[in-house]
């Protein structure tokens, strides 16, 4: 059967072998390598602490030039001197070479205007996305900030803000992705609304989508929100929970895609590492002109653990159907040495995902197994889907 839009939540390419990333641990260097260890694609960051390869994405340029690059967000890197702004994030351009330090840093000019938006400390890199072949790239900014003045007061809406950039990593004016203004949250509001929801945590596309995680909305009880374009029509999309609950950080994580839960409708899976203190996975459906509607709830199974802090979408089993891999970093049992769990969902023909996960994988004590997983295509062409999941490093 059909597979649907090979989407842009797979990272990897199959004839790229896999890359797998690796977080920076406080201060640390980060760097991200493949699989394939004949050919190995090492990238270090240039400043220390930037936390390079927070996010990564393979993106393939076919427009000016013929290349693969790997984006490689750095949320904490320093900023381009202003003599103002110390530190915003980056996103670095990364050719797939042998060499450690040929990338380059994307340029997203955003200047810093302190009376009317904040971009120190925006997190810029946060998110990093590519749409596929001849698509456009997405970065995000979670901590990007907006100042209201009231009189003499100034109030700070962290409201978080996400460019859109050409298939060449350059802006094209004429591409309307590119120049919408992609606010889905109203800065004019506070916490209570969309204020401070922090659009960007996650994001993506599809071929005529893009959409964002915006954990922060309504109070912290977050959001997920999508732009779809059909022909010259624009569409916008968000979900309205009917918990009046804060802190649950819907849209912590989101992937979109088909073959989930109907052949070629999409499907949004965001993840709630808050909800009802266990977390959960929310998978939402769109049906036309409506907003995003609830149709299934995946529920972690221990307090604290983080469930739906990392989510990735992979064919398993080969059967057509999207099945569901849900993180848990702070999982832990105290007498089995257990820390950090990664949950697998089998999707059961497009019906639904059963309660239970059909696997649970465990990593060791303070691992935080499951802090990151990423679907890496088929790593070695055998036809079944590989997964890379990394744990946080050891800061010891
Ligand atoms: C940059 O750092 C200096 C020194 O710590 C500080 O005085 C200044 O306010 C910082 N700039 C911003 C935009 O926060």
């Amino acid at each position: 059967m059909g597979r649907g839009p090979r989407g842009a939540a797979r990272i990897l390419r199959p004839t790229l072998c896999a890359l797998v990333l690796i977080v920076a641990a406080g201060g640390r260097v980060g760097s991200a390598f493949n699989l394939d260890t004949r050919f190995l694609v090492v990238k270090e960051a240039g400043n220390q602490g930037s936390l390079f390869g927070y996010s990564v994405a393979l993106h393939r340029q076919t427009e000016r030039q013929q290349r693969y690059l790997l984006l490689a967000g750095a949320p904490q890197d320093l900023a381009v001197p202003d003599g103002y702004t110390n530190r915003t994030g980056a996103v670095y351009l990364c050719p797939l070479t042998a060499h450690k330090d040929d990338c380059e840093r994307m340029d997203i000019a955003e200047k810093s205007d302190p009376n009317h938006h904040i971009i120190e400390d925006m997190w810029l890199g946060v998110t990093v996305a590519s749409q596929g072949p001849a698509g456009r790239v997405l970065v995000c900014a979670h901590r990007y900030t907006q100042v209201l003045w009231s009189g003499s007061e100034d109030q700070r809406r962290m409201v978080g803000k996400c460019y859109v950039r050409g298939n060449d990593l350059e802006l094209d004016p004429r591409d309307d992705w590119q120049t919408y203004h992609n606010e889905m949250c109203n800065s004019n509001t506070d916490y209570l609304e969309t204020g401070m929801c922090q659009l960007g945590t996650s994001g993506g596309f599809t071929q005529n989508t893009v959409y964002f995680g915006a954990p922060g909305a309504y109070n912290w009880k977050g959001n997920s929100y999508m732009i779809q374009r059909k022909d010259w029509d624009l569409s916008e999309y968000s979900y309205k929970d009917p918990e009046n609950q804060g802190n649950l950080y819907i849209g912590y994580t989101m992937q979109v895609g088909s073959a989930i839960l109907h052949p070629t409708d999409i499907t949004i899976v965001t993840g709630a590492p808050r909800h009802q203190h266990v977390g959960a996975v929310f998978l939402l459906s769109q049906e036309a002109g409506r907003d995003l509607r609830r149709r299934q709830v995946l529920e972690g199974t221990q307090v604290g653990a983080y469930f739906g802090s990392a989510i990735a979408l992979a064919d398993l089993n080969n059967d057509g159907w999207q099945d569901l891999l849900v993180g848990a970093p702070y999982y832990f049992e105290r007498k089995e040495e257990v820390g950090g769990a990664i949950y697998v969902f089998m999707n059961q023909a497009g019906t639904s995902f059963p309660a239970h996960p059909s696997l649970l994988l465990h990593g060791p004590s303070r691992s935080a197994f499951g802090f990151s997983v990423a679907s890496i295509g088929d790593i070695n062409q055998d036809g079944f889907q590989g997964m890379s999941q990394h744990s946080y490093p050891s800061t010891r």
